[in-house]
């Protein structure tokens, strides 16, 4: 027996095992391939976190497994019952095929690493590689072989609560952050030791959810799914993912789950992805909700013919109807083995007829990986934004000054500093904010805390408060007055204060929709009572999308944006405020000035009176708070000698952009380099600006780098609404290269037709 799953050169063997397997089964156990369950073992006496009833019991599943009439399991991570869920599917069923465990590693399994959008904004794409593939290597050493990630969906609303879940706005940054993501979790193709299926999701536009309200219908035109949305999942497709997941929403009045224009024409025909799609949880079901399926069993039947080859069902799956649909003739069995092979090569790929086993010896040193930690820690600092920084306040002048306020009771929450979408971690090993600046104090420095408010609490329950310790406490004994009193007291007392603010972790995340931006409960009365206080203040934001920051950006000090930093946050922080590391994250994302600006996007395109674009509305300017790349740094950077080696080029060929970057402070220092073109005119008006190249460097103080991008048919392309196709036109390019979206040093060039 080989003890290595089959690799790509043997697709064929690949083949022929799936097929050999799929001539000896029934239709119910080819259904039951396709059948994917939430199980949720203990908890399961609860009701289903998307409030359509109770949770299957552990016993009904079961029963069905012995049935062969499961595939997959999800939310299974005890690698002891991943083991006996496993016994099952290969002793006690007929064809003994093993079962494939999913789950929602998001950013990070037991190591927990910064929420995405935060990785997104380190533009550092090996480290995000990097970052992933220890996601993969912990969670594969639990028995997981399949992770719902990367969320690779373009946000540009800021009220959806999954925007922390993606890379942000823009199509260029966020293929390239899903072309990471993928190589981290699964390496360069599906069944590499310690690396799991990955599956982009969800497929397409959900990001673009009417008011932001998530699950609420998407209308996007052509030229916006080709354009914006569609980018990072091609992108995934050719780095190689094994699966992807269909959207929850009507895309342009057809749910996307039963959209056949999506997988068949996009997807497999256009894209040539040739691994299995997997519904949404109860996506299926919900075609009947959509007012989409007559029944149940038309939602399967519908379903599949569009193209999902599994079902993610949290109960009673609608796939349970399609033995019979099929002897109707209501679809062809040709259909129904086609996402049978898919589903069953994904698991010969993976090797699990020779290894369905995990070593439960094993887990718990992958999971104690002290390397795994350190690596969070650089994520971290290496994905915090510098928002402000008036009077070079950071980093901390810590040889003069000798008391630090911690304030706000974001500083000191564990569960918050790790973020959404986290169910594993260890919470005696996760540094907040005030765990981290004490330890790096030491004795030198004192701090002292206060939360000075209690925590706000959402209108309405969430989803995700069905698993142990997401329930926010109530905090009875809270005293508000003198617990705010006390808080404004320790900071006039202080050399500086450093005040953690913004939303609650279950304030963001999926279910988690706002209608405003501000930072919730009394937190901006607190940052005013302790600006008021003439301390100099640092605020710290905990987020996952923008908030109104229009006070304190005109009143703190300093901002540094921490997004949920994940399990060493806290040394992350520690060390960026004493400066010992320097900050160079940037923006994934325009920040509005407040809620009414949504949607703002940096790549718009011009239109009549460009020269009043700042005033869009009359009664506030309409741009935006920190552009669309922004990040301070504690040093200076000064670009230079932008130059091209052509000044013309024909349609289909390519130009190598050159500029000098020096580093003019006093520090080693880390920059991302952006590069932005706009196209004059043309078959289309195009975008103002749009990114097409980018680079995190390190220089040295004085250093000077000679940094060089290539422009050429993939970036200089766009895909046309009149024509239909992807075009090139010969037109006048401007080309700009700096430190953010606005950046002045610029050059041009021709493109001719070929
Ligand atoms: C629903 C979410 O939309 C999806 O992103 C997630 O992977 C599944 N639930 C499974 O938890």
């Amino acid at each position: 027996m080989s003890s290595h799953p089959p690799t790509n050169d043997n697709a064929m063997a690949v083949r022929q095992r799936a097929e050999g397997l799929l001539r000896r089964m029934t239709p119910a156990e080819k259904v039951g391939q396709l059948t994917q369950y939430f199980y949720f073992g203990s908890v399961s006496d609860q009701e289903s976190p998307d409030g359509s009833g109770p949770l299957p019991q552990p016993d009904v599943i079961e029963a069905a497994l012995r049935r062969g009439e499961v595939g997959s399991l999800l939310f299974v991570t005890d690698p002891a019952e991943t083991n006996r869920l496993q016994r099952i599917a290969m002793e006690e069923t007929r064809l003994r095929i093993p079962l494939l465990f999913g789950f929602d590693v998001i950013h990070g399994y037991r190591t927990v690493f910064p929420v995405p959008i935060g990785m997104a904004a380190s533009w550092d794409m090996q480290l995000i590689e990097r970052v992933q593939s220890i996601a993969a290597r912990e969670a594969r050493a639990v028995g997981i072989h399949w992770v719902f990630a990367p969320m690779v969906d373009i946000a540009r609303d800021p009220r959806w609560g999954r925007m922390i879940e993606g890379a942000g706005e823009d199509p260029y940054l966020g293929a390239a952050v899903a072309v990471a993501q993928v190589r981290g979790f699964q390496g360069d193709a599906v069944g590499q030791k310690e690396r799991l299926i990955s599956g982009p999701k969800h497929f397409a536009g959900y990001g673009a959810s009417l008011g932001g309200r998530d699950y609420d219908e998407v209308n996007l035109s052509d030229y916006e799914l080709w354009n914006v949305h569609f980018p990072p999942f091609e992108a995934a497709i050719k780095a190689g993912c094994g699966n992807v997941m269909s959207a929850y929403m009507d895309l342009n009045g057809v749910p996307a789950t039963g959209n056949n224009w999506l997988f068949s024409q996009v997807l497999r025909k256009t894209w040539g992805f040739d691994g299995f799609v997997v519904s949404d949880a109860n996506a299926v079901r919900d075609l009947v909700t959509h007012g989409f399926a007559r029944d149940l069993s038309n939602a399967a039947v519908r379903a599949l013919n569009a193209g999902v080859d599994m079902e993610m069902a949290i109960a009673d799956p609608a796939f349970e109807s399609l033995p019979s649909a099929l002897e109707s003739g209501q679809f062809s069995e040709n259909d129904l083995n086609a996402s049978v092979l898919r589903v069953l090569e994904a698991k010969v790929r993976m090797g699990l007829f020779e290894n369905p086993y995990v070593d439960q010896s094993r887990a718990e040193e992958v999971l104690g990986d002290t390397r795994h930690r350190t690596e969070s820690r650089i994520a971290a600092e290496r994905s915090e934004v510098l928002l402000r920084n008036e009077q070079e306040l950071l980093p901390l002048n810590v040889h003069e000054w000798s008391s630090i306020a911690v304030i706000g009771p974001l500083a000191d929450s564990k569960r918050d500093t790790v973020g959404p979408w986290v169910f594993d971690f260890n919470q005696d090993e996760t540094i907040t904010v005030l765990d981290g600046l004490r330890e790096k104090a030491g004795d030198r420095v004192t701090i002292s805390y206060a939360p000075g408010i209690r925590r706000a609490h959402r209108a309405f329950p969430s989803m995700f408060d069905m698993f142990p310790g997401n329930i926010p406490d109530q905090q009875p004994d809270f005293d508000d007055d003198v617990e705010f009193q006390r808080a404004v007291k320790l900071a006039a007392d202080a050399d500086v204060a450093v005040i953690v603010l913004g939303e609650w972790q279950n304030m963001i995340g999926e279910n988690a929709s706002r209608s405003s931006l501000e930072l919730p409960g009394r937190q901006l009365d607190l940052l005013k009572a302790v600006v008021g206080t003439g301390t100099p203040v640092v605020m710290l934001l905990m987020n996952g999308r923008p908030l109104d920051l229009r006070w304190a950006s005109d009143h703190v000090g300093a901002i540094l944006d921490i997004w949920y930093p994940g399990s060493m946050g806290g040394h992350a922080v520690a060390n960026l405020l004493f400066g010992d590391v320097s900050p160079g994250g940037k923006l994934p994302f325009t920040w509005p000035r407040s809620v009414g600006h949504i949607p703002m996007i940096y790549s718009h395109t011009t239109s009549q009176q460009p020269e009043k674009q700042a005033h869009r509305y009359w009664d506030e300017e309409s741009t935006p708070l920190y552009p669309f790349g922004h990040g301070l740094i504690y040093a200076g950077f000064e670009y230079s000698r932008l130059s091209l080696d052509r000044s013309s080029i024909r349609a289909g060929e390519s130009l190598r952009v050159s500029v000098d970057v020096k580093n003019t402070g006093y520090r080693e220092a880390d920059e991302v380099a952006q590069l932005y073109i706009h196209q004059r005119y043309g078959a289309s008006s195009r975008p103002v600006r749009e990114l097409k190249g980018f680079q995190r460097i390190s220089l040295s103080a004085g250093e000077v780098r000679t940094l060089g991008f290539t422009l050429g048919p993939d970036e200089l392309r766009y895909w046309n609404a009149a024509s239909k196709v992807w075009t090139i036109d010969a037109t006048t390019f401007d080309v700009w290269v700096g430190g953010d979206s606005t950046a002045l040093l610029s050059t041009s060039f021709e493109v001719a037709d070929s």
